[in-house]
């Protein structure tokens, strides 16, 4: 036994004797709260955590340094000692005008990034004047038919300076290029630009719905965008692999990772099937998580996602680039945890959940509004949530050194255990032959439905407590003032379609669409046909249905 070993051992034998001991004789007059104590994820919690051999003799294989494989305490050697996370409010609603005033005064109020939320019919492919855009037009985000709008959208921001995110999936590949032409507009070119397409199907088919093609099509265009941008565009992040609405569906923390990074591997198989090579494209690829009230099992998630994706960049797919092996992500507070009841009670719930991602590491953050249960955030709620990300940053203390949380027997523990439960989940999906496979076979959406039903059943018998909901109720709600979507929304954004249709070239627009009519029924990449399009004002409704007339509709019926 390694001298080690022997430490670990006497600590183990001290432990016993303290639980048969004096923990005994307490709980005999002051018996503890619960039988059980569990995490989020329903993980049982060990009243003590004290030191295992590999925390301390593993530290090189199991931790490493930050800004080193295995990237477990961090992407960065100095984390927020350089740099602090961007702080990205996800916003937009209605026309690109009341969007544009929204993001200049995020970015007065001091957001550091932009965060796109587009509309249903935009992040499907409908036109505003299309009868399936009927009432959602500007309703969870703002609504993009042509560049005309992108360009109002953007008005103002410096493309060269700002990074973008933008929340489309099905539609990427046209939301990405109109971004393009922006900044050609902006005189910034394609290499300068940074930002974000989310991009990611998988996640749609599975939780978010928000897709339009079938898988094969859609992945297709996915890796057009991968081969596309590693030439074009090299500063934009080509995907945002997203674990945030699987967790907000009702997944656990290990399915989160595990179901993310499984999506992960189908996307890097796509590429490399479309003779992209990993070290290529990989430095681009970006994740999204989701965070949760329970601050250790979450910050445990996101070290053990790091390490595990380390592992599997490195030895599934040989990839040997450090920027390849890295988990970079953007975290969203949990929207599902926060309650009508008691909307101030939100604040701290974000607050929790905030320092759960800083403490993991995330790169970029958005923190939801007290009343986004309810409604879009107003500008007094949206500010509030940004302070908070302030307050963290600046007063709490907890980004002066990296990855304060190492060490910690209960946090390390998790680590290794949410990386053992995840990494099997994957094994799971492997058998079935991959996520396309695993998804049309209904399993993950399967796995994350019971996962979902147990975690509502804790709250409904009372062994979960949520704060205003099932215990400490009794409050009539406030009136708390919730924003509204303009009425002449949707007016106003036919007036503006119907002027821009009026205004451009028809003869240069048909050319461009058959352009890409012709480039998906080949195999060429569709990018620069699509750019092409938009740069002569074809609309998001014009261009996806060329592209469904040729690779048809997804339609879970039908599936
Ligand atoms: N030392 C040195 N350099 C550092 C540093 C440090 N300590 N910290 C950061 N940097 C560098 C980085 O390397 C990077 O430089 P590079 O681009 O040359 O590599 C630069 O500073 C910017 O840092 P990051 O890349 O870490 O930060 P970004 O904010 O630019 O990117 C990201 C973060 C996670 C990689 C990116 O993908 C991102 O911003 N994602 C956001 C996604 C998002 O907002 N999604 C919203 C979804 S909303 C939704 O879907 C929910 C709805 O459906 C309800």
């Amino acid at each position: 036994m390694s001298a080690t070993e022997e430490q670990v051992d006497h600590i183990k034998q001290a432990v016993e004797r303290w639980n048969a001991g004096p923990v005994a004789k307490l709980l005999a007059k002051f018996p503890e709260q619960r039988a059980k104590f569990v995490t989020a994820s329903d993980r049982q919690v060990e009243r003590l955590y004290a030191p295992e051999a590999a925390t301390i003799d593993r530290y090189a294989e199991k931790l490493g340094l930050p800004g080193e494989y295995p990237f477990t305490r961090g992407v960065q050697p100095t984390m927020y000692r350089g740099r602090f996370w961007t702080m990205r409010q996800y916003a937009g609603f209605a026309t690109a005008e009341e969007s544009n005033q929204r993001y200049r005064y995020l970015l007065e109020q001091g957001t550091t990034g932009l965060s796109v939320a587009f509309d249903l019919p935009t992040q499907i492919g409908y036109d505003s004047d299309d009868p399936m855009a009927a009432g959602e037009v500007g309703k969870v985000g703002v609504a993009i038919d042509s560049l005309a709008d992108m360009e109002t959208l953007l008005d103002g921001i410096p493309l060269d300076r700002i990074s973008t995110s933008m929340t489309i999936n099905a539609t990427a590949a046209v939301l990405l290029a109109m971004y393009i032409a922006v900044g050609e507009k902006q005189g910034v070119p394609p290499e300068k630009l940074n930002g974000t397409i989310q991009n990611d199907i998988l996640k749609e088919y599975i939780a978010r719905g928000t897709y339009r093609f079938p898988p094969g099509p859609s992945l297709r265009l996915i890796s057009d965008i991968f081969a596309y941008c590693t030439e074009k565009v090299p500063n934009f992040n080509t995907i945002s692999i997203s674990g945030y609405h699987i967790r907000e569906a009702g997944s656990t923390a290990a399915q989160e990772i595990g179901f993310t990074l499984a999506d992960a591997i189908c996307y890097v198989d796509t590429a490399l099937q479309a003779g992209l090579k990993v070290d290529d494209f990989a430095p681009r690829l970006a994740f999204f998580f989701a965070a949760h009230s329970d601050l250790f099992e979450e910050a445990a998630k996101f070290r053990a996602a790091r390490r595990l994706y380390a592992r599997i960049m490195k030895e599934r797919f040989g990839a040997v680039n450090p920027k390849s092996l890295m988990l970079r992500f953007h975290t969203q507070t949990g929207g599902v945890t926060l309650t009508a009841q008691q909307p101030d009670n939100n604040v701290v719930r974000v607050t929790i959940q905030a320092l759960a991602a800083v403490l993991g590491g995330t790169q970029s953050l958005h923190t939801n509004s007290k009343d986004e249960a309810m409604a879009l955030p107003t500008e007094e709620s949206v500010t509030v949530a940004l302070r908070t990300q302030q307050l963290i940053a600046y007063e709490s203390g907890v980004t002066n050194t990296v990855d304060p949380l190492a060490g910690s027997f209960y946090v390390e523990k998790l680590t290794d255990d949410l990386e053992v439960e995840a990494e099997g989940i994957i094994k799971l999906i492997d058998a079935r032959g991959g996520m396309v496979a695993a998804i049309e076979q209904g399993f993950v959406q399967k796995q994350i439905e019971e996962s979902a039903y147990r975690y509502g059943q804790s709250i409904d018998n009372g062994e979960r407590v949520i704060v205003g909901v099932n215990k400490f109720t009794g409050d009539e709600p406030p009136t708390i003032n919730l924003f509204e979507v303009p009425e002449s929304t949707t007016q106003r954004q036919l007036d503006k379609l119907r002027g821009v249709r009026a205004s451009r070239d028809v003869a240069r627009v048909e050319a461009a669409l058959a352009a890409v009519k012709q480039a998906a029924v080949g195999s060429e990449n569709l990018m620069p046909p699509i750019l092409a399009a938009v740069r002569a004002y074809a609309t998001v409704g014009e261009i996806c249905s060329t592209l469904a007339g040729v690779f048809g509709e997804f339609s879970e019926s039908t599936n």
